[in-house]
């Protein structure tokens, strides 16, 4: 069986030779994700918190072939939007393990999720303002509801990922157990929920630890109020969110998953008789299963730096932009020099710094800054590492980029998961637009 600590994939310990051939036969930029990683990290999961719902939050890789694996590993699926919900249902979750977060919920989500419930009644929605429950209701929605908590406590990689604490998710604590009892009288309030952030490093548990224990403590007043009048509720469990992180750094040291878990469950306890614990992990799952593949098309060297021009830019990978997220990158070779000659293999090579940048036409755009990297030829393939969270689900369109495509890895067999899309794709919404006589919806 997978420990709960096994190492951490790291961008070197990807097979250089497959990635290559990938690289030529499908193209670049190209995202290769190892659905026998994420059946890994699934089941690491699975035993660090044996006793708990593990719930795997699908923005972090939405692709089919993950959403399969990670089901039939047999996790739960946490959806963010009306899209997640029916790629979920697509991917064979049925309702009884389908939860769906609501979030300052759009209209058309509601109605199709309160839709999707009437063929799956055992899905369950999280609301985080007594809106979206008045919402719900005047949509004859009387199903599962868990009612999502600002415990007041965040953490996460960056401030623009964390969530615990941040007025815009979730009900105040301290008007939490009134809300949850309200919930209680008009639908089947089955849970109470919360999330810390994303990306919670190991110096950041205490954090986690303090969401954990409002947590319990919320708990276990919903079971036995302190005020007598109140009906005590009949929940079914606590969520505590997902957020574990990944190391990114080649040097960092992996998360102490059975740490955290006995933590998680320290800081929660006791919980009353009946109510489980839930964990909804995304980015554990899926981040180092996957590689996003980039060739070098330009070699210039300044006065400070070497920039290296590749054909992956923020469109594809953005959280170097967005959150000056690091990212390893491996040099697999492969390039020539002026004269056309092999260039020496990577490793015969000397290190330069390096600042690796797309083609999209912001100064943002660049995967690392003044980085370490095997002296790049052009032609030469870069791996940009742990690169399956976040990665292909934050690629958008922008300077008319299509969006690159992804091959999914299962024993070693790859396939299309997702086919590179082609300009034809960048117009189609406006030809059909068009083609419709340019009316409203
Ligand atoms: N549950 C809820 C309610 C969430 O909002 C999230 C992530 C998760 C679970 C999963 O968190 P994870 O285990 O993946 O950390 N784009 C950012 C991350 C945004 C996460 C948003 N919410 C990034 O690339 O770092």
């Amino acid at each position: 069986p997978v420990g709960g600590n096994a190492p951490v994939r790291r961008v070197s310990d990807w097979d250089a030779a497959r990635l290559r051939e990938l690289a030529a036969e499908h193209g670049t930029p190209l995202y290769v994700q190892d659905l026998d990683r994420v059946r890994e990290n699934c089941e690491r999961l699975l035993a660090a918190f044996p006793d708990a719902d593990v719930r795997y939050a699908v923005k972090a890789h939405t692709g089919r072939a993950v959403l399969e694996a990670v089901r039939d590993a047999g996790l739960d699926a946490e959806c963010a939007s009306a899209g997640e919900v029916d790629r979920a249902l697509a991917a064979g979750f049925d309702g009884s393990r389908l939860h769906y977060t609501a979030v300052n919920p759009p209209a058309r989500d509601l109605d199709y999720v309160v839709d999707a419930a009437e063929a799956e009644p055992d899905i369950t929605v999280t609301a985080g303002a007594v809106d979206t429950l008045d919402r719900l209701a005047e949509r004859g929605y009387d199903g599962r509801v868990c009612v999502r908590v600002n415990p007041g406590v965040g953490a996460g990689h960056h401030e623009k990922v964390t969530t615990g604490g941040a007025a815009k998710f979730g009900i105040p604590y301290d008007r939490a157990a009134a809300v949850a009892r309200e919930a209680a009288e008009r639908f089947d309030a089955v849970g109470i929920h919360a999330h810390a952030g994303s990306g919670i490093d190991p110096d950041q548990l205490d954090s986690h630890r303090e969401l954990v224990a409002r947590m319990g403590e919320l708990a276990r007043e919903l079971a036995e109020p302190s005020d007598e009048t109140a009906a005590p509720l009949d929940l079914e469990y606590v969520d505590v969110g997902g957020g574990f992180g990944v190391p990114y750094e080649e040097d960092a040291p992996p998360l102490d998953l059975s740490a955290v878990a006995a933590a998680t469950r320290e800081a929660v306890a006791p919980l009353p008789a009946g109510v489980d614990l839930a964990v909804e992990p995304g980015r554990y799952v899926v981040a180092d299963a996957g590689v996003l593949l980039t060739r070098v098309n330009t070699v210039k060297p300044t006065p400070d730096e070497t920039v290296v021009g590749v054909d992956a830019g923020m469109t594809d990978l953005l959280r170097p932009a967005m959150y000056d997220a690091y990212h390893p990158i491996s040099n697999l070779g492969g390039g020539r020099d002026r004269d056309g000659g092999d260039a020496p293999a990577p490793a015969d090579r000397e290190a330069t710094p390096v600042t690796v940048a797309g083609p999209i036409c912001e100064t943002g755009d660049a995967l690392c800054r003044n980085r370490a990297l095997a002296d790049p030829f052009r032609g030469d393939l870069l791996a940009v590492g742990v690169a399956g969270a976040y990665g292909y689900e934050m690629a958008s369109q922008y300077n008319s980029r299509p969006r690159p495509a992804e091959v999914a890895l299962d024993d070693g067999t790859a396939t299309t998961a997702r086919r590179r899309e082609t300009l034809g794709d960048l117009t189609v919404v406006e030809r059909e637009a068009a083609s419709d006589g340019n009316r409203p919806e």
